[in-house]
């Protein structure tokens, strides 16, 4: 069950104080759209990004939004992104969104936890937005459980430069407790970001919610790493739309396991891609394909990592649900071999990396 809106015209609603982790594509993204509709938005990045960022003065947004927000010197007030050079800058807010990427998180949360004034009241949460379902594991830890909201986005943004940002999809930004159907503070956040033009649902099965985009992540990270492919291209080509399909199945027997049975949200109807047979699913895949230059292709986060020569979100993706799939007994080859495959292609690290969870081998 979702509560859901689609994006209107920007609507008012009481300012929310949040603030965001991160000034990549969904930091940005996330934090423009909201300054721009009037929250208190506060911008944490790293010292280096963060500095540029106020030096060039503003966040640009294009693509499906067209906008400019000024960005200034913390502490948040209204009207721009104030963008604060480390955590110590943070002030108190309704909400701390984590948009780091996975390696990233743990350092930025044991960042966060040290310096935030942290006093947690029903009204306030952190939640973060990466792939997978350990994030929610490490805000807990750090944060206390009460305090935590499951968090997920299917908006598609990339940054362009340093306080240029491109969405080129706007996808629903889901938010859900993981004890209760919904509450004040989920309610609160979903109103603000539909205000702000971003299409956002509260979610009342969150994990299964969460599960839902893993096991898609699972899928596409997969085949698009491997072969290099937009996921349009991946969908059209029948072989590919079948390693995917193989792919989903392994992911969704690991949520089995944990209890979790994949069911049909907004933007992510996995339900419906795991219920026909294979064959029939990605017959009807390439017949739903769009013909190749309707669209601009979209590549995985996973491929432009790669690609890039950036480490990518492999442990916190195919090395998490390895470590639950032999802690379940759960057998899931496919996902193994494409773990070792895109291990194999991750750039060799300067130093160890530094891992809060053990690697598989280990
Ligand atoms: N982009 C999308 O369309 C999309 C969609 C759905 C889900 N996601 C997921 O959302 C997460 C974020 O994705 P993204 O595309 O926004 O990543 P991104 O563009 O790489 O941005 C991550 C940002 O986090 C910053 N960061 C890292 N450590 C930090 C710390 N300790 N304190 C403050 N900032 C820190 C990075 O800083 P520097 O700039 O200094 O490196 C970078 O600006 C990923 O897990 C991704 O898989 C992304």
């Amino acid at each position: 069950m979702t509560t859901a809106d689609s994006p209107g015209p920007l609507v008012s609603t009481s300012p929310v104080r949040i603030s965001i982790v991160g000034t990549g594509s969904l930091g940005l993204a996330f934090s423009a759209a909201l300054a721009r509709a009037g929250h208190l938005v506060t911008l944490m990045g790293r010292p280096g990004s963060a500095g540029d960022l106020l030096e060039r003065g503003h966040i640009e947004v294009s693509g499906r939004l067209n906008f400019s927000v000024p960005a200034g010197a913390a502490p948040a007030r209204p009207g721009q992104v104030s963008v604060a050079e480390g955590a110590r800058d943070l002030t108190l807010a309704d909400a701390v969104l984590f948009t780091t990427k996975g390696p990233d998180l743990p350092a930025a949360i044991e960042e966060v936890a040290r310096h935030w004034p942290g006093q947690h009241t029903e009204q306030t949460f952190v939640a973060g937005v990466q792939n997978g379902v350990v994030k929610d594991e490490l805000l807990a830890e750090a944060f206390g459980a009460p305090a935590v909201v499951g968090a997920a986005t299917v908006l598609g943004s990339r940054r362009l430069s340093c306080g240029a940002v491109s969405v080129s999809g706007l996808g629903t930004t889901f938010f859900g407790e993981f004890n209760a159907p919904t509450s004040a503070r989920t309610e609160r956040v979903r109103a603000a970001f539909v205000g702000a033009g971003l299409p956002c649902a509260v979610v009342a099965d969150i994990r299964v919610l969460l599960w839902a985009k893993f096991c898609n992540a699972i899928g596409v990270f997969g085949v698009s790493a491997v072969t290099g492919l937009s996921s349009g291209e991946i969908f059209a080509r029948r072989p590919l739309a079948l390693a995917y399909r193989s792919l989903l199945e392994e992911a969704a027997s690991v949520a089995a396991s944990e209890g979790v049975e994949i069911a049909d949200f907004p933007d992510l109807p996995m339900r419906s891609y795991l219920e026909p047979s294979p064959d029939d699913w990605a017959t009807d895949m390439a017949r739903r394909a769009l013909p190749a230059g309707d669209a601009p292709p979209g590549f995985s986060s996973m491929v432009q990592d790669l690609a890039a020569g950036r480490r990518t979100e492999i442990e916190e993706t195919f090395g998490d649900l390895l470590r639950r799939a032999r802690a379940q007994g759960t057998e899931v080859p496919r996902a193994e071999f494409v773990y070792r495959l895109i291990s194999g292609l991750e750039p060799s690290p300067s130093g160890p990396r530094e891992a809060r969870r053990p690697s598989v081998d280990g």
